[in-house]
């Protein structure tokens, strides 16, 4: 297992935050950089290993975000690091799109074997979570030959036209920027069936539909669980009525729930799977994995000029190994560690928590104040937590979200959950 390298225990702060390197850093940042960002709190990161984040002034945090469930090996993984040196000096672009190269190639046979389904695969590469999203839909579209698609309230697929047209988890994403893409229907995550038929029965021809998009566990809408039944009932939609299903597990692939990808929890196979965050361990890479009767759209319907660099698909390759060989069990492990913590604060009244839910290493509670979920406690709640050394986000309305790295360990998870419980009950009201 690979730990924080220094002995230092952590978090370990030695100036008031944000540090007078760091406060300069953010003025710098403020001229320059565009305002649409939302940092939770002034961290600027200078170095990271494993779930340790060292800032400019040399205050170590202990590390609940990932980078947004994006760093799943840890921050600077030895064996990641040196496949990305190794990489680096023999080959660092050429464009998969028109000339071949091992990495790229190798990367689409191991994705191909991990994604559920006995189905053979076929893969298109891209650079982020939203590119994966906006592919998949041209490519549902092109082989059903239909233009509309299903999708949920709650739901987060990316901000590029296509990718925000299928979102609906905060209105801000669209704010100023319609029109967006037309005929997308949306259905409440866990809904019923009924829900569905109403649809097809008003509004959107069931034969005109491409896909049903889902997000088998919601990410930025607050880590949302599926009930048991919701995602079997929509795999059973679709067969009924040729649409296909895409899964987007961005968030939630990659060993991040204790399995290669969280729909695997539901017994549910996708047609389509959507990578990106945690699969190259930091480096952009995104993925569209599908059976491979669907993509079959000919040479010049769609490509990307860095997708599946040489540099990023190294980088998963060894990223895809670590989880197999020890992070997914870890993600399992050190995820019940974490729930059987969480729902203790819940059940402690002087915490103001509700709802601990997820699995693996994809965990959220939500905040209460004195009139229910409570989203300015929570913030208040995240921003104690960093002055206390603990790096954390809301997602949702009210949640907090626990994703750390893969590699966490027991006594950081510990740590996590004293510092929550201590600044909860500090902020109770
Ligand atoms: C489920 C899901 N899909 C898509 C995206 C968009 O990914 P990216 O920011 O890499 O475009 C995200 C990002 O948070 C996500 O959580």
């Amino acid at each position: 297992m690979h730990t924080a390298s220094p002995q230092q225990k952590v978090p370990h702060l030695i100036t008031p935050l944000p540090g007078p390197n760091a406060a300069a850093w953010i003025a710098r940042n403020d001229r320059v950089i565009s305002p649409s960002y939302t940092p939770a709190y002034p961290l600027v990161c200078a170095r990271g290993w494993g779930c340790t984040l060292e800032d400019v002034d040399g205050n170590l945090f202990l590390d609940f975000t990932a980078g947004i469930a994006v760093n799943s090996a840890g921050h600077c993984h030895p064996e990641v690091v040196a496949a990305i040196a190794d990489q680096a000096s023999k080959l660092i672009h050429m464009s998969g799109t028109d000339f071949y190269y091992g990495p790229e190639i190798e990367l689409a046979e191991r994705l191909a074997e991990v994604a559920p389904g006995p189905a053979p695969k076929r893969v298109f590469f891209c650079n982020s979570g939203a590119e994966a999203n906006e592919g998949a839909l041209k490519l549902s579209h092109h082989f059903t030959g239909r233009q509309r698609v299903i999708t949920c309230y709650g739901a987060f697929h990316g901000r590029t036209y296509g990718a925000m047209s299928l979102g609906g988890s905060k209105s801000i994403h669209r704010h100023g920027f319609g029109p967006l893409i037309e005929g997308i229907h949306r259905i409440h995550f866990n809904c019923e069936r009924a829900e569905l038929e109403e649809q097809f029965a008003t509004v959107c021809p069931p034969d005109e539909v491409a896909a049903i998009w889902v997000e088998p566990i919601q990410g930025e809408g607050g880590y949302r669980m599926p009930k048991p039944e919701f995602l079997p009932m929509l795999r059973e939609v679709c067969d009924k009525y040729g649409m296909l299903l895409v899964a987007d597990e961005v968030q939630s692939g990659i060993g991040r729930t204790g399995k290669m990808f969280a729909i695997e929890h539901f017994g549910v196979v996708p047609d389509v799977i959507c990578i990106a965050k945690g699969i190259a361990g930091g480096l952009p890479l995104g993925a569209i994995v599908s059976r491979a009767d669907i993509m079959n759209w000919p040479p010049g319907s769609h490509a990307s000029t860095f997708g599946g660099n040489p540099v990023s698909c190294r980088a998963a390759l060894k990223v895809l190994e670590l989880v197999q060989r020890e992070y997914m069990t870890n993600a399992t492990e050190r995820g019940k560690q974490l729930q059987a913590g969480l729902q203790k604060l819940v059940a402690d009244p002087a915490t103001g928590f509700a709802e601990a839910r997820g699995v693996g290493l994809m965990q959220a509670v939500d905040v209460l104040g004195s009139a229910g979920v409570d989203p300015n406690r929570r913030n208040a709640l995240v921003q104690a937590a960093f002055e206390q050394g603990l790096l954390l986000l809301g997602c949702g309305k009210a949640a907090i979200r626990f994703c750390p790295s893969l590699c966490v360990t027991a006594e950081e998870v510990d740590a996590c959950l004293e510092i929550l419980g201590r600044v909860a009950r500090s902020t109770v009201s």
